[in-house]
C-alpha cells in the first residue's frame, strides 16, 4: 500500500488501531527501562495516528513520530491537542524508507510496518545506525506464519517477515529478543514477530 492508500484507509476508518498501545511494545520498552535504559529521545517510525508515540510521551519520552500518511499525522495531531498534551510529540510526515533523524536517539519503536522484506531489513539496519550506544530498537509486526496459523494483518507473504528477515535487519546490533509472539485476537490468536535489539556498548 502506498501513502494514498493509507490516507484513504485512515479517512474511512479513523481510530482504526484504537488508543491502546500494543502490549508487547509496552512490555519491551518497560523491560529496557528496568534494565537501565534512561528515558530520553525516541522515534515512533510508521506511527499511524500515534498510539505508541502518545504512550511514550506520557512516560516522559521526547518523541518524534513519523508516518508517510498525511491523514494519519493530521489525526494524530488532533488527538494530541484533544489530550491537552501538545508538544511532547513532534509529528512528522516522512517516508520510513528514506527519512532519518538529525541526531542519535535512545529508542526507536516500530509497530506493524510492513515493507518488502529486503527493504524492511535495510530499514532496520539504517535504524540501528540512529541509536546512541546502548539505545534500543523494538520492532513488532505480523509474522509470516500468521498467514497459515493466525488471523488479521496483511495477506501478502512478500511483506510478512519471518525470524530470519528480522535477523538480517539486526546485523551489527546486540539482539535482546527475536521471537514469535502469540497475541489473543478475539476468539483467535494472531502470530506476531518481535525484534528487540540494542546498539553495543563497551563493557
Ligand atoms: C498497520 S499501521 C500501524 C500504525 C502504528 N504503528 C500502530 O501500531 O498503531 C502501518 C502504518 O505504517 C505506515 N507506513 C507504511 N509504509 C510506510 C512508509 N514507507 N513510511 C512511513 N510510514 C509507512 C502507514 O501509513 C500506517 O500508518
Amino acid at each position: 500500500m502506498d501513502a494514498s492508500d493509507w490516507n484513504a484507509r485512515y479517512l474511512a476508518q479513523p481510530d482504526v488501531w484504537g488508543t491502546t498501545p500494543a502490549a508487547r511494545i509496552v512490555s519491551e520498552v518497560t523491560s529496557a527501562e528496568d534494565a537501565g535504559l534512561s528515558v530520553g529521545t525516541a522515534i515512533d517510525l510508521a506511527c499511524g495516528d500515534g498510539r505508541h508515540a502518545r504512550w511514550l510521551a506520557a512516560h516522559g519520552w521526547r518523541v518524534q513520530a513519523v508516518d508517510f500518511s498525511e491523514v494519519a499525522i493530521e489525526q494524530a495531531r488532533a488527538k494530541d491537542s484533544d489530550d491537552g498534551r501538545s508538544g511532547s510529540v513532534e509529528w512528522v510526515v516522512g517516508d520510513a524508507t528514506t527519512w532519518a533523524p538529525s541526531d542519535p536517539v535512545d529508542l526507536v519503536v516500530i509497530g506493524f510496518l510492513h515493507l518488502r522484506l529486503d527493504t524492511l531489513a535495510r530499514v532496520l539496519g539504517d535504524v540501528g545506525g540512529w541509536l546512541r550506544p546502548g539505545g534500543h530498537l523494538v520492532y513488532l509486526g505480523h509474522a509470516a506464519e500468521n498467514l497459515s496459523r493466525g488471523v488479521g494483518g496483511p495477506q501478502d507473504p512478500t511483506v510478512l517477515p519471518g525470524i530470519a528477515d528480522l535477523a538480517r535487519g539486526a546485523e551489527g546490533l546486540e539482539v535482546v529478543s527475536l521471537r514469535h509472539d502469540l497475541r489473543p485476537a478475539g476468539k483467535a490468536t494472531a502470530v506476531d514477530v518481535l525484534l528487540h535489539a540494542r546498539s553495543w556498548v563497551r563493557r
